[in-house]
């Protein structure tokens, strides 16, 4: 077991998962690509590397995964837009400040189109509907400059959504009456933060349910009973960050967690240790270094996973708490 983030190993290995194009694994995740440039891209800016992998080519390829029908961005080239694979286009450009890339109009049309009477969003055309597309409709409209556009009784109905899916534990869940989950509830509380809601969040039931995430061996878990795992580290702790509970977690037993789940051969990092390495893993076990203060990384925005220096350079920073808001006149 190593006592540090072993940086340039994982930069190293973020840079070789471009060269793996014969391999199944590779065909296999065509529906994830865009993501994972998206995690790439951001644990390299986090761990200082911003310039590791190429920018012009991966604009180009986020180009290429524009759907024209749409208005909006597949995972790859020739697949159908989605909801989840635009935010990652969004968050891409935005990180390699290439926004006027973007057709914003259609974008944002297409963005609007998928919100349901219900005030949740689906994630594309068929109609699947769950939080993570509220949040990610609302994240993407809030990084295109065009958060306006929600205002009102759209705005109304999504946050209504969202309050509708909170359980008695302080949790939210994926849809109305499902049980707490601590992917579901980042989501939600991160809406909540865009939308200038926080208030909606019950924050010491909440905050108590989500300290309870930690387990003996450091690592947190994203409900009772399930196995911990270094991708709940941002899930968990992003949700504490934005309402400034960071505290109620053990830091120094987090960190040794998340550091034991590296290989400290090829790099990166895994859901635990001993298991294989991905890149999911890899971000999110950075990114909750980062949100723990760990020494030499770049600072996190716990709502829109991204450097917390982009963020404020693109005026979206939230500097209060919700708790610091509830004393607001
Ligand atoms: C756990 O998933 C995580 C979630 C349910 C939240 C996912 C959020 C998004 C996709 C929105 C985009 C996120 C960012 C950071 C921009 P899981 O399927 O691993 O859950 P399991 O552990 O229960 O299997
Ligand atoms: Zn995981």
């Amino acid at each position: 077991m190593t006592s540090e983030l072993l940086i340039p190993l994982h930069v190293k290995y973020i840079q070789s998962l471009d060269n793996h194009k014969d391999d199944l694994a590779y065909h296999l995740t065509t529906h994830l690509r865009i993501n994972g440039i998206y995690w790439g891209l951001t644990s390299l800016c986090i761990m200082g590397h911003q310039d590791a992998l190429p920018r012009e080519e991966m604009i180009d390829f986020v180009m290429s995964c524009w759907d024209e029908k749409a208005g909006a961005f597949g995972p790859h080239p020739d697949h159908d837009a989605h909801l989840l694979s635009t935010l990652s286009a969004i968050q891409i450009l935005a990180t390699q400040k290439a926004l006027d890339r973007i057709d914003v109009k259609r974008v944002t049309d297409f963005l609007l189109s998928l919100q349901t009477a219900s005030g949740v969003f689906a994630g594309d055309r068929f109609g699947e509907t769950d939080t993570r597309f509220t949040y990610c409709a609302v994240n993407a409209l809030s990084l295109l400059g065009q958060l306006g556009k929600l205002e009102g009784d759209r705005k109304e109905r999504a946050i209504e959504h969202i309050k509708q899916c909170r359980n008695f534990d302080g949790g939210f869940g994926s849809s109305v009456g499902a049980e707490s989950h601590a992917g579901q509830i980042f989501v939600c509380v991160a809406a909540l933060a865009i939308l200038d809601r926080l208030e909606e969040v019950d924050v010491p039931t909440l905050a108590w349910w989500l300290s309870e995430r930690q387990l003996p061996n450091g690592g947190l878990n994203g409900r009772p009973e399930k196995l911990e795992d270094v991708c709940y580290s941002f899930w968990v702790l992003s949700a504490m960050a934005i309402l400034d509970k960071v505290t109620w977690i053990d830091a120094e037993k987090l960190t040794s967690f998340i550091l034991s789940a590296q290989d400290t051969e090829g790099g990166g990092i895994a859901d635990r240790p001993g298991d294989m390495v991905d890149v999911f893993h890899t971000h999110f076990g950075v990114a909750g270094l980062s949100l723990l203060g760990y020494p030499g990384l770049e600072d996190l925005d716990p709502v829109y996973c991204m450097p917390a220096k982009l963020i404020e350079e693109m005026g979206l920073r939230k500097q209060w708490t919700a708790l610091e808001r509830r004393k607001l006149p």
